[in-house]
């Protein structure tokens, strides 16, 4: 039996009141639709169609190489939007997963799960339902006295009575491809939106004498359907707490989990903590035996073993293993922090790499830089590396040591084992073994204090 898969994703979502298209909002790090698609991609469906319209260039962006697209030029309905696909799918044997782009919490269990729920009846439609506990916006499910489903009656179509069920349509619906495909052409839109529902399609099917049923789920979790920014932080609540479980049940402490924001693809290995108030970001992978302090930012960054950052700002970076850094200080594009360095607070290091051991401490900025092994860079120094026209390189050799408040102005070279005084503007090259001392020398005035007109003042003697 060949399995397809209809995702709808042409609306705008006015009720977003956003430019961005409504199912390219994201839920913990990834846009709605690509998560509805993910999960139809492992059951392994010979064909996925997404439809768009609305953003539909921005929507197959985003769903490039996991989709193929049919495009809904006007948004006429559910139905319609379905019926955009036929080129694609009618007249082909097998059964048809549709789901609304939506709806970023549905597993793939569950959708493997009504799948084989509608194979077992033989039904040729099955919708997938939920007890809502507030069941306002979605399509009600209406069953008779011998609990079969009659037909789904939307929110702005019912009559009190019907308004009070609180089941309701998901919006996944398993169909036989074929029966999808003749009943859609029986969908008018003679309802109180003028539009052309898919759930219509449940009715037209059992008046043809189909068979059409329900495969209830135990709870409502997964159905929510994000229409507005309201249940759009809801969605991201739900799939935090379930994102932060799985990594607990691989080994990951969390201190507090209702306040650690962790993205669907992050890795995280085991006994590493994370505390409160904790941001993790697209493809972050974090090593094993890690601390996270509160209040860290960490985007799409590469964690080695035994790291600890405290109240710090990666993003793009690199930290080897046994490496640590903050409090305060930020890691952009390009920072690669080698084996057991420090960086220490207010640091801040962009496309630089800070070799072994070497310790970076204070107050300093590092950019366009490569810093050998066991350097020491003392508190306030600044790798200028900007003429205001182009940026420039600077090399620090292994054992170098730059005293506190340099100006190494790019593009310069430290050898190994040199050292740097302390406030010295460094704008030629230092060789090995050699000292720099580039600063004015000191001069003291003898007994300037008397020579002050204001110490003549009786109050200053
Ligand atoms: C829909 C269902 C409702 C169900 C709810 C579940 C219908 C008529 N109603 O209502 O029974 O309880 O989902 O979340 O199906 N779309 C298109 N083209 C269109 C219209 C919509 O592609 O012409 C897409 C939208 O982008 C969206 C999805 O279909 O991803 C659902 O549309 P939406 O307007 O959100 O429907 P609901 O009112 O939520
Ligand atoms: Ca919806």
């Amino acid at each position: 039996m060949k399995k397809f898969v209809v995702v709808l994703a042409a609306g705008k979502g006015t009720r977003m009141k956003s430019k961005l298209y409504k199912v390219l909002h994201q839920v913990c790090g990834k846009a709605m639709v690509e998560h509805v698609v993910e999960a139809a991609q492992a059951i392994n469906p010979d064909k996925i169609v997404t439809v768009v319209g609305n953003g539909a260039e921005e929507v197959e962006k985003v769903l490039d190489g996991k989709s193929e697209f049919a495009l809904q030029k006007e948004q006429l309905g559910t139905g319609d939007a379905v019926l955009t696909a036929q080129e694609q799918l009618a007249g082909q044997d097998g059964a048809t997963l549709v789901i609304t782009g939506d709806t970023p919490l549905f597993t793939s269990q569950t959708f493997q799960s009504l799948f084989d729920y509608h194979q077992k009846k033989g039904n040729a439609a099955t919708v997938l339902t939920a007890q809502a506990p507030n069941p306002y916006g979605y399509g009600r499910i209406i069953r008779d006295d011998q609990d079969n489903v009659l037909r789904i009656v939307e929110q702005k179509d019912g009559n009190l009575e019907e308004l009070k069920i609180k089941e309701i349509n998901t919006g996944v619906f398993c169909f036989d491809n074929q029966k999808l495909f003749s009943a859609l052409k029986q969908v008018t839109n003679h309802n109180a939106q003028g539009e052309y529902y898919l759930t219509d399609v449940l009715e037209i099917l059992r008046n043809n004498g189909e068979r059409v049923g329900a495969y209830k789920m135990p709870d409502f979790s997964e159905s929510l359907g994000v229409n507005d920014r309201i249940a759009l932080a809801q969605a991201s609540k739900i799939m935090q707490k379930r994102i932060n479980e799985e990594h607990m049940r691989n080994g990951v402490t969390f201190v507090d989990p209702a306040t650690a924001y962790i993205d669907t693809d992050v890795k995280i290995g085991n006994d590493t903590v994370i505390e409160a108030n904790v941001v993790i970001k697209g493809h972050t992978i974090i090593g094993s035996d890690c601390l996270i302090t509160s209040g860290s930012r960490i985007v799409d960054t590469k964690i080695g073993n035994d790291v600890t950052v405290t109240s710090s700002t990666l993003e793009q970076a690199q930290m080897d293993d046994h490496t640590d850094i903050g409090p305060n200080s930020h890691l952009r594009p390009r920072a690669i922090i080698r084996e057991g360095a420090h960086i220490g607070n207010f640091v801040e290091v962009k496309n630089a790499e800070i070799g072994q051991n070497s310790k970076v401490g204070h107050l300093t900025y590092v950019g366009d830089a490569t810093l050998g092994k066991d350097v020491n860079v003392g508190c306030g120094t600044i790798f200028a590396n900007y003429d205001g026209v182009q940026k420039d390189h600077t090399t620090v050799g292994d054992r170098a040591f730059i005293g506190s408040g340099a100006t190494l102005v790019a593009p310069v070279n430290v050898a190994d084992h040199a050292f740097v005084a302390a406030d010295s503007t460094i704008t030629k090259d230092v060789a090995k073994y050699d000292m720099a001392i580039a600063r004015g020398r000191q001069v003291n005035k003898p007994d300037y204090w008397h020579k002050l007109s204001l110490s003549k003042s009786e109050d200053w003697q």
